[in-house]
């Protein structure tokens, strides 16, 4: 499936990428959904923590990458859960930690590594892929697959 609408940006550092997060976050809502790809170290979780705080979650509710406990629930206008695929193989671990019935929860979902299981995803969806350019800048582009998802698209300053 084509994407509906594309845009993107350059971030020269850490912070523009948190700041493109926040921008993003705040226009999200309740049952979205997210997909982040990018290679290792691209700067997913440093959006993610911009996405959480422009969501409206807390200063000290930290957002790291949930590697080990898989996904983490931030309390922001709704629930957020933030997923990394990374070391998940197969789709089926995916399914068993409930991936899908977050999808149908009030909440919003993020996922890091999202491209490792594309069968698992919503076909409505925001995707957001980071890119390391050669001078270390990252491109940051964002798709809709749904027109629902035309809010995240943003108007020139
Ligand atoms: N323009 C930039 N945008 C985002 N991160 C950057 C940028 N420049 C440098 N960095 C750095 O890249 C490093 C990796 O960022 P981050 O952990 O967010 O990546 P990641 O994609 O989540 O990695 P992983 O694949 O391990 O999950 C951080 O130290 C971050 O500060
Ligand atoms: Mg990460």
């Amino acid at each position: 499936m084509q994407p509906l609408v594309v845009q993107r940006c350059l971030t020269t550092q850490a912070d523009e990428t948190r700041a493109l997060g926040i921008r993003l976050g705040q226009r999200a809502r309740a049952g979205d959904c997210v997909a982040c790809c990018g290679a290792l170290g691209a700067g997913k979780t440093t959006f993610v923590q911009g996405f959480a705080e422009g969501y409206g979650v807390g200063a000290n509710d930290y957002v790291r990458s949930p590697t080990f406990a898989l996904v983490h629930t931030y309390y922001g206008r709704t629930p957020l859960y933030h997923f990394d695929f990374y070391r998940l193989v197969c789709f089926t671990e995916v399914q068993d930690i409930g991936f899908e019935e977050y999808l149908d929860t009030r909440g919003v979902v993020i996922a890091e590594w999202a491209d490792k299981f594309p069968q698992l995803l919503p076909a409505e969806r925001l995707e957001v892929s980071i890119r390391i350019t050669a001078s270390g800048s990252r491109c940051v582009q964002w798709m809709a697959y749904d027109l629902l998802y035309g809010r995240y698209f943003l108007q020139a300053d």
